[in-house]
């Protein structure tokens, strides 16, 4: 891991947090992520599961986590699985944890080998009435190749079939929303290094400068500042290629008198930050890109105010959705007679603005949570409006990470550069 070792107190205080919600008498697994095939005998770099990292602070694969809080053995209560190492596996992979390395990282104290789980698991299930198995039950997750979890959930079911099997995704999804202290320090951490990569990039842009050319400029400051790398795909997108939301191909050359879209984040510790900015290449915005970026600044600077506890996500979106008609009017793009007579259920702004405005961000990009309980203190949304004109070329995006107190707001971003002026000022 680039990253500093994190204090363990948090991992500690997560499990401590999810078993209290367990049924009496219940057993809970959590794996690691599997390692995906690249090609030939390569592995994609290793990702580890974002709720096995919150319960456990290990970041190794082949890990198995195993809390039974009922357990007449006291010794199996808390239980870390690790891989065990050997000779070949240090030559070829390097440093896995030791025993104590994995204590002090987690805060558990009874770790044992892999090859130790099937045979304890065993010994103490049949004390327990309740499984919870961690499947993932983010909205926009459709399972296609069947994963730990679930192979786990297969296998246990066969052998242990009257056990009743619990969701560990229902706990998971109210704790994981809510960010402690130090979740908000690892998140604050990333967009610091995403600033420092924005300013990077905004002195490097001039016209003729390609897309990938930026994008190896933003992660260079990443890894230099111990990012693990990029939060997501980063999308360095010039010209009409902003009109592309997902548009990662990034091999353009940045041309005179476009408006260049950003939009990326820097991943620390696991966790994400998510920026987007809309600057011109030549460091001027002509007349019309400047409206426009206004435009999307006052939405978010609207919508901003919004996301506080006890905002519903539906409701905010259909505001944020107000104000941008209004601002779609006076740039001429929507008429207001079409707007008076338009089906409620299909605004004419989603022709210019086809995204949602916010979403969760945490140890996932689009962080698991509900979309239907309402913003609370702890959270941490992003805020996205943008404006997309096809016929101009144009796409103006901007996105800062905003963390609700029982005060109002912070946003996490406020630091990075984000006024027309100041955008042009460093540029020239
Ligand atoms: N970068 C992905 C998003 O803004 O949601
Ligand atoms: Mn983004
Ligand atoms: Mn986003």
């Amino acid at each position: 891991m680039k990253y500093l070792p994190i204090n363990n107190e948090v991992f500690t205080h997560n499990r401590k947090n999810f078993v209290s919600r367990l049924k009496p008498c219940s057993i809970a697994i959590f794996n690691a992520n599997d390692e995906f095939p690249r090609s030939g005998d390569q592995s994609f770099l290793f990702k580890q599961n974002p709720d096995f990292f919150y319960l456990t602070g290990i970041d190794q694969e082949q890990s198995i986590l195993l809390l039974f809080p009922d357990c007449p053995n006291p010794l199996y209560k808390e239980v870390l699985f690790l891989r065990q190492t050997n000779e070949h596996i240090a030559v070829w992979e390097g440093h896995k944890y030791t025993i104590e390395e994995a204590r002090v990282a987690s805060g558990i104290t009874n770790i044992y080998w892999l090859n130790d789980f099937d045979v304890i698991l065993h010994s103490i299930i049949n004390y327990a009435e309740h499984i919870y198995i961690n499947t993932n039950e983010n909205d926009r997750y459709a399972h296609t190749v069947p994963y730990r979890d679930i192979r786990l959930l297969e296998s246990l079911r066969t052998k242990y079939p009257l056990h009743k099997y619990e969701r560990s995704a229902l706990v998971m999804r109210d704790l994981r929303v809510v960010k402690s202290d130090t979740e908000i320090m690892l998140t604050k951490k990333a967009c610091e290094i995403t600033r420092d990569a924005f300013v990077r990039v905004l002195k490097f842009l001039k016209p003729g400068v390609t897309e990938y050319e930026i994008e190896a400029e933003l992660t260079h400051e990443f890894l230099r500042q111990r990012a693990t790398g990029n939060a997501y795909n980063p999308i360095i997108a010039s010209g009409k290629n902003a009109i592309v939301l997902h548009y990662v191909d990034n091999n353009q050359v940045c041309k005179d008198g476009d408006v260049v879209l950003f939009d990326f984040g820097a991943e620390y510790a696991n966790y994400n930050a998510d920026m987007s900015r809309s600057v011109p290449v030549n460091g001027r915005f002509t007349k019309r890109q400047r409206d426009v970026y206004n435009a999307v600044l006052r939405v978010m600077r609207a919508a901003t105010k919004m996301i506080v506890a006890g905002t519903v996500l539906t409701e905010y979106q259909d505001e944020v959705g107000r104000i941008m008609t209004g601002e779609l009017i006076g740039l001429g793009l929507l008429n207001k007679t079409d707007v008076d007579k338009q089906d409620p259920k299909m605004p004419l702004y989603k022709k210019y603005f086809m995204h949602g405005t916010s979403h969760h961000l945490g140890l996932d990009v689009h962080d698991f949570a509900s979309r239907y309980k309402p913003f609370e203190v702890g959270n941490i949304l992003t805020c996205e409006p943008g404006i997309y004109i096809p016929e101009e070329g144009l796409g103006i995006r901007i996105e800062n990470n905003i963390l609700i107190t029982a005060r109002g707001n912070v946003d996490l971003m406020a630091d990075i550069p984000v006024e027309a002026d100041h955008i042009e000022e460093i540029m020239n």
